[in-house]
C-alpha cells in the first residue's frame, strides 16, 4: 500500500519545482527563443521534480515518449523511484505540468508567461490528448450561470447578473486568432468589453476566477493541456470551466492539412480512454481529484503574479499555490539567497 498523499505538505515540494523552472526560463527572457526558453524550463523542472517524495506519473507533459526527451506523458518521476526507494513510504500521485505556458511571452519579454503544474492522487486529472478546447471560465460568483452551449450573449447576460452589473460592465479574454472572429463579433454586439490576447489562456482563466482582476471571463478555443491544469486551478478557486475537445478544421478556421485526420485523433482519444469527442466537460470531469494541487510562478509580470527578478546575489520569485484540501491560497514570495552571510535581504 503506498502512503496516503498529504497535498498540502507536498504543495511546498511542488513550489520548488515550479520556481526553477521559472528563473531557467526567466533568464531567457526577451532573448526571441521561445523554443530554448521551453526547454530550460523544462530541463529544471525535470531536475527538481525528482527530488519531490512521491512516486509520480506525468500525464499532461511534454508530449509522447518518442518527441519529448524528459516530462514525457507517462514518464514516472519523484523520490519513490530512486535506486533503493520503498514503494510503500511516498504517495502515488498524477501530474499535469506546463513548464513554461507562454513560451512566446517569454521570448517576448511579455506579461503573463508563467511555469506551472497541478497534481492530485492517482487517477485525479483528465489525461487531455495535446489537442484543442473549446472553454468557458468564470470565478465563483458565476459558477452554475454559464452553458458552453448557450449563446455568448446568453452567457454574458447570465454572467452579468450574477455580478450584479451590466454586460457592458463586463471583460471579456480572449486569444486573439482568427478562428475567434465569430466570437469576437457575437461578445462586441452583446457589448462587453474584450481583452485580446497574443497567448496564455491558462493565466487569463485564473485571472477570471479571482475578484479584482478586472477580468469577469475567459471565452474560446486554446489548448486542450491548459483547461485541465485551468480546472485544477478553478477547483482550488471555486471557479468554473466547461469544455469541449475541438479538431474539426473548420471550427479551427484553417486548412485541412493542417490538423490531424479525424480518424487519427478519435483512434487516440479512444485509446485514452475518451468515447465521446463531443462531451462537455465541467470541472469535475477535467480534474475528478479530491485531492487536486496548483501551483504557478510568475516567469513575466502579469496580473496575479509578478515575473522572476535577479539581483546581485540572488533571485526573487512570486507564486501560487493552492490545495483543495486546506482552505488556503497562498501567494508566496521566495528571496533564493546565492550570496555570502553579508547578503541583504530587501522587504
Ligand atoms: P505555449 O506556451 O505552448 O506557447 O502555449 C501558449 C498558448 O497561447 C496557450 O495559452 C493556449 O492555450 C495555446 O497556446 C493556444 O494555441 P495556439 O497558439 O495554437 O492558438
Amino acid at each position: 500500500m503506498a502512503q496516503e498523499l498529504n497535498s498540502v505538505n507536498i504543495s511546498l515540494d511542488f513550489l520548488s519545482v515550479c520556481e526553477a523552472a521559472a528563473i531557467a526560463a526567466a533568464r531567457t527572457m526577451g532573448q526571441g527563443d521561445r523554443k530554448y526558453s521551453d526547454h530550460v524550463a523544462v530541463e529544471a523542472m525535470r531536475e527538481k521534480m525528482d527530488a519531490v517524495p512521491m512516486r509520480g506519473r506525468i500525464v499532461i507533459g511534454e508530449g509522447e515518449r518518442d518527441e519529448a526527451p524528459m516530462l514525457f506523458i507517462g514518464e514516472e518521476v519523484g523520490a519513490g523511484f530512486h535506486d533503493g526507494a520503498d514503494p510503500e513510504e511516498f504517495p502515488e500521485v498524477d501530474i499535469a505540468v506546463d513548464p513554461l505556458e507562454g513560451t512566446n511571452l517569454c521570448a517576448l519579454g511579455a506579461n503573463n508567461a508563467i511555469a506551472v503544474l497541478a497534481a492530485s492522487e492517482r487517477g485525479g486529472l483528465l489525461n487531455a490528448p495535446d489537442i484543442y478546447m473549446d472553454k468557458i471560465v468564470v470565478g465563483p460568483s458565476s459558477r452554475g450561470a454559464i452553458d458552453i452551449d448557450a449563446p455568448v450573449k446568453d452567457n454574458l447576460k447570465a454572467i452579468a447578473r450574477r455580478l450584479s452589473r451590466d454586460i457592458e460592465d463586463l471583460t471579456v479574454i480572449v486569444l486573439e486568432r482568427s478562428r475567434h472572429k465569430k466570437l469576437i463579433g457575437d461578445v462586441r454586439e452583446a457589448g462587453a468589453r474584450i481583452r485580446l490576447i497574443s497567448d496564455g489562456d491558462l493565466s487569463a482563466g485564473i485571472s477570471a476566477a479571482v475578484a479584482g482582476t478586472n477580468i469577469h471571463a475567459l471565452m474560446g478555443i486554446g489548448g486542450a493541456p491548459e483547461g485541465v491544469l485551468t480546472a485544477a486551478a478553478m477547483k482550488c478557486l471555486n471557479g468554473e470551466i466547461q469544455a469541449r475537445l475541438v479538431f474539426d478544421h473548420e471550427r479551427l478556421g484553417v486548412d485541412k492539412a493542417k490538423v490531424p485526420p479525424a480518424n487519427e485523433v478519435l483512434a487516440r482519444l479512444r485509446e485514452m480512454g475518451i468515447n465521446d469527442p463531443n462531451k462537455v466537460y465541467d470541472t469535475n470531469d477535467l480534474a475528478p481529484g479530491r485531492k487536486v494541487i496548483f501551483v504557478a510562478t510568475g516567469v513575466t509580470d502579469g496580473a496575479l503574479l509578478k515575473g522572476v527578478r535577479f539581483f546581485g546575489a540572488g533571485r526573487r520569485t512570486h507564486s501560487l499555490v493552492m490545495t483543495t484540501e486546506s482552505r488556503h491560497i497562498r501567494f508566496v514570495d521566495t528571496v533564493h539567497v546565492e550570496g555570502g552571510p553579508d547578503t541583504v535581504i530587501r522587504f
